[in-house]
């Protein structure tokens, strides 16, 4: 049976009729058309698909949407107000943070919840904290630059 759920995202109130195994990512993805929030593993070990429900960041290959009802989802779609960046954004084209850029919807997010979190002090710490969200292309050191770079300035 399809079950009514609520959720707001990106400040957007949205009803939909979710079967309860559906997860957040495919919610987001092919209910939604939010196609910004990328699938790498669909198993919790990439970080690709993460997202904030409720300002945590989660990944939402591993969350069940309708698990969640009433809650606040910010996508990497949410970021920007209007033609303006959020500052880890622009960052993250300053310091050159992707190559790809598969990863880096993933990175985005999780790295403002890192912000948020109080864990981007350092470039060991930032690391350290950013460990669930894997690059392929190897652009960590951009990556780290950008977090810590929108940290200062945020
Ligand atoms: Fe969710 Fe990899 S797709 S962690
Ligand atoms: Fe290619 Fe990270 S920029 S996987």
């Amino acid at each position: 049976a399809l079950e009514r759920v609520r959720l707001i995202v990106n400040g957007e109130a949205r009803e939909l009729e979710l079967d309860p195994r559906q997860s957040l990512l495919d919610v987001l993805r092919e209910t939604l058309d939010l196609t910004g929030t990328k699938k790498g593993c669909n198993q919790g070990a990439c970080g690709a698909c993460t997202i904030l429900l409720n300002g945590r960041r989660v990944v939402s290959c591993l969350t069940l949407a309708a698990m969640h009802d009433g809650a606040e989802i910010t996508t990497i779609e949410g970021l920007a107000k209007g033609e303006e960046l959020h500052p880890l954004q622009a960052a993250f084209i300053q310091h050159e943070g992707l190559q790809c850029g598969y990863c880096t919807p993933g990175q985005i997010m999780s790295g403002v919840g890192c912000i948020a979190e109080g864990h981007a002090g350092s470039p060991e710490e930032i690391q350290f904290w950013m460990s669930g969200n894997i690059c392929r292309c190897g652009a960590y050191p951009g990556i780290v630059a950008a977090i810590a770079d929108a940290a200062e300035r945020t």
